[in-house]
């Protein structure tokens, strides 16, 4: 396999499956237009997750999302991040029927500047994606640990662990890529069965809590960045510590605001 280690290049559909074998594809969440400007030019896709439900919104799930949040949050990515391909999360119970997602997926089109949208499931929902993608949507697909499933799941739990499951699995991923998916996430999997799931569909797989062996990887920036404290997941590295940072920056600004040494002559006008 040869990966090329290159410089940034702006992704479309073709080049993101040709990156399979090629190139290992770097993904990041952004959920607003000052820090899609900060990733634009660096990662190769950004993800506005539904996971801005939880991070951004302070929701316990990303159930409770709704189709019109989700597009003003991808608004505000593309409006900073103008050049970058831009996937937009399908909230949950937008795309229980083909009817139903088709006129979500064309609003999501119509209103914002995203490339494609993501659903979550697999076999169970290859039908629709079928639908989509005949209908001229792009649709990256989600399977594995899918935080949509949280209650009928009763919890995250991590994929792949049996021989059943494995299977189910990689059932899943072939029926994604059948039904025209252009790539597919794999979220809290084995890291032997999301390897397995990689060498078995002809399409990039972006792994998330899935181990090195998907073609590319995706985090949340909120959690990479730690700026999320209420919870590390053990797949989650930390490359910022940015919560300790804003605290301590703010902290220095409530002192010189206390000493009166904020602002400063300079500062004035
Ligand atoms: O919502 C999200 O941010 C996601 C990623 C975890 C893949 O779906």
């Amino acid at each position: 396999m040869s990966i090329i280690k290159n410089d940034f290049e702006k992704m479309n559909i073709t080049k993101i499956k040709k990156s399979k074998n090629n190139k290992k594809l770097t993904v990041i969440t952004a959920y607003d237009a000052l820090f899609a400007k900060l990733f634009k030019n660096i990662a190769d896709m950004i993800l506005v997750g539904d996971s801005l439900n939880m991070s951004f919104a302070g929701k316990p799930d990303t159930l409770s999302a709704t189709l019109d949040q989700m597009i003003y949050h991808t608004n505000a990515v593309c409006n900073g991040a103008s050049d970058a391909f831009v996937i937009m999360d399908m909230p949950f119970g937008t795309y229980n029927n083909k009817k139903e997602a088709l006129e979500n997926a064309v609003k999501v089109y119509a209103q914002t500047k995203a490339a494609a949208i993501k659903v979550e499931g697999g076999k169970d929902r290859a039908e629709i994606i079928e639908y989509l993608t005949k209908n001229s949507i792009a649709v990256m697909g989600h399977i594995g640990l899918m935080p949509q499933y949280v209650r009928s799941e009763g919890g995250y739990k991590v994929r792949g662990k049996t021989k059943e499951d494995k299977e189910k699995l990689i059932k899943d991923a072939l029926a994604v890529e059948k039904a025209g998916a252009f790539a597919i996430v794999i979220e809290g999997t084995m890291s032997d069965v999301a390897k397995e799931i990689s060498q078995a569909v002809k399409i990039p797989t972006i792994g998330i809590g899935a181990g090195k062996d998907t073609d590319g990887q995706v985090l949340v920036w909120s959690d990479m960045l730690g700026f999320f404290e209420e919870f590390k997941p053990k797949f989650v590295r930390h490359y910022l510590d940015g919560a300790a940072l804003v605290k301590e920056a703010v902290g220095k600004y409530r002192n010189d605001v206390q000493d009166s040494t904020f602002p400063a002559k300079e500062e004035e006008y």
